[in-house]
């Protein structure tokens, strides 16, 4: 039996969240410039996102550039840049025609002029779809949004146009970049490092971790499946003790 055939198709997570990693380590390995890595790490998304569509994933949110990656060597940054332009470009069709729809959270103003406008043509081109929506993490940083959204609640409470007992777990995530987008339940980090880097830290309160140690860029739609699979062997108990949530599923 495949593994896809293992999975169950009415337990799939509606949001998954991938923290690309290892594509500098992938070009390194090979004698290459890292920013191979980043090219060849294209490829993989591709077949993500196909998976993704494959098994009824509603939302996909992928760590492509932090704002820390701002501190990278120039050149780097710069070919980061040239390969979003490129991708965003050659991908939009084969996007449309897996019915995706493009989303982006993060500091976008801060990106060169021309990945915005690549950025903006896509997303309209692409906004009528009705399946998978692709979120893009684009100089994005947590503590920053957080920090953002405290500030607009702040001035609002500040002005009268808001009372501070209006501000709730919920309406707060309304402040956020990924404001209308369920949490993800499952958050996945490749090339073997355990850390969150800066990445979703509100909406991960509850997500279930996985880590693989493959390098981003031989990261397959069938490791995605891996993940889902074992995400679906586990028991996700939200405080409550494994008795209940047994009674609750008899
Ligand atoms: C992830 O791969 C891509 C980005 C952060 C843009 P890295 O470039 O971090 O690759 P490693 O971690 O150095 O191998
Ligand atoms: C996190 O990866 C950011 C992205 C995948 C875009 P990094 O490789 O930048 O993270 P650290 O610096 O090793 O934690
Ligand atoms: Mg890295």
């Amino acid at each position: 039996m495949s593994l896809l055939e293992k999975l169950r198709l009415d337990r799939i997570p509606q949001h998954v969240a991938i923290i690309m990693d290892g594509n500098g380590r992938w070009a390194r390995k090979r004698g290459n410039d890292r920013s191979v890595g980043h090219e060849r790490g294209l490829d993989a998304v591709r077949d993500v996102v196909e998976g993704a569509c494959d098994v009824g994933i509603k939302y996909l949110t992928l760590y492509a550039f932090s704002t820390e990656n701002w501190n990278r060597p120039k050149e780097e940054v710069q070919a980061l840049m040239s390969l979003l332009v490129y991708a965003i470009s050659n991908e939009t069709e084969n996007l449309n025609k897996n019915n995706v729809r493009l989303l982006t959270i993060g500091d976008t103003d801060s990106l060169p002029p021309e990945v915005q406008e690549n950025l903006e043509q896509s997303k309209s081109r692409l906004s009528k779809n009705t399946g998978l929506d692709l979120v893009l993490a684009l100089s994005y940083s947590s503590r920053w949004e957080i920090l953002k959204a405290v500030k607009t609640i702040g001035s609002k409470i500040g002005d009268g146009s808001i009372s501070s007992d209006s501000v709730t777990e919920e309406t707060f995530t309304n402040y956020l970049n990924t404001s209308g987008i369920p949490d993800p339940e499952l958050l996945i980090r490749t090339s073997g490092e355990l850390r969150i880097s800066n990445f979703l830290l509100w909406q991960i309160a509850y997500a279930e971790l996985y880590f693989s140690p493959i390098l981003w860029p031989d990261f397959r739609k069938e490791d995605l499946f891996e993940a889902l699979y074992d995400f679906q062997q586990r028991e996700r108990r939200f405080g409550k003790t494994s008795e209940q949530i047994q009674n609750e599923n008899a």
